[in-house]
């Protein structure tokens, strides 16, 4: 595949859509193909499974439920958009992946990381992300912005331990793979993350060119 992958991180509210918009406007000035794609979600039976994932219930989800429609949807994903996108060449740029999964699933539901790993064996084969950029802030911060856009999801009615063990798990991962990630601090003020993200453009683009 000759595309580059690029995966955007991070708790709710850490800016990973702001600035996923502001990153493809930034490539594409350059001439390059950007494809916008999220998860869950990117197609449209994917984006029902979404539906599944956030939507509140009276039903309570078992935790190896939401892990296998997380990789139900991914599969979904993956064969639809991602894979031919990069098979083209272009940029993906995907608002949360498979570290979400070990975020989430692993970290907050407490999953063995063994088993979120066999699924991603089985579902991706050997596809990894080049570059997942992992938007790191205060626990509280992000929930304050993601409260002020209105009626919370399934994850966000989750307590507070739970999103600090997700934000220390992207930062493990981050650390333990330090090639692949990098940490943005997006507790900063939108204009110095999008300053930061300008920084990383002349790697990215030369990745492109490669
Ligand atoms: N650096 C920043 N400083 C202040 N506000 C910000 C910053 N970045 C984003 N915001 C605002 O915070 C809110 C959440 O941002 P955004 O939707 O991009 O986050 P997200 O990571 O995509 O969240 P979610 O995981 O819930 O989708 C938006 O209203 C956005 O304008
Ligand atoms: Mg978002």
């Amino acid at each position: 595949m000759s595309g580059l992958f690029i995966t955007l991180e991070g708790p709710e509210g850490a800016g990973k859509s702001t600035n996923r918009e502001y990153l493809a406007e930034r490539l594409r000035s350059h001439g390059i193909e950007v494809v916008l794609t999220r998860e869950p979600g990117g197609t449209p039976l994917a984006e029902r499974i979404r539906e599944l994932l956030l939507t509140p219930s009276d039903e309570t989800m078992g935790v190896d439920t939401e892990l296998l429609l997380v990789f139900a949807a991914r599969a979904q994903h993956l064969e639809g958009v991602i894979k031919p996108a990069l098979a083209r060449g272009a940029v993906v740029l995907c608002d949360r992946f498979t570290d979400a999964t070990y975020a989430y699933q692993g970290g907050g539901r407490g999953l063995p990381k063994e088993r979120i790993a066999l699924l991603e064996n089985f579902v991706q084969g050997d596809l990894r992300p080049d570059l997942t950029l992992v938007f790191d802030l205060p626990v509280e911060i992000g929930l304050t912005r993601a409260a002020a856009r209105g009626r919370l999801d399934r994850f966000e009615q989750e307590k507070r331990s739970f999103f600090e063990a997700v934000r220390q798990t992207y930062l493990q991962r981050a650390q333990a793979a330090a090639d692949r990630y990098k940490v943005i601090d997006a507790s900063l003020p939108l204009a110095e993350v999008q300053a930061n993200l300008d920084k990383l453009l002349p790697e990215l683009l030369e990745r492109c060119d490669g």
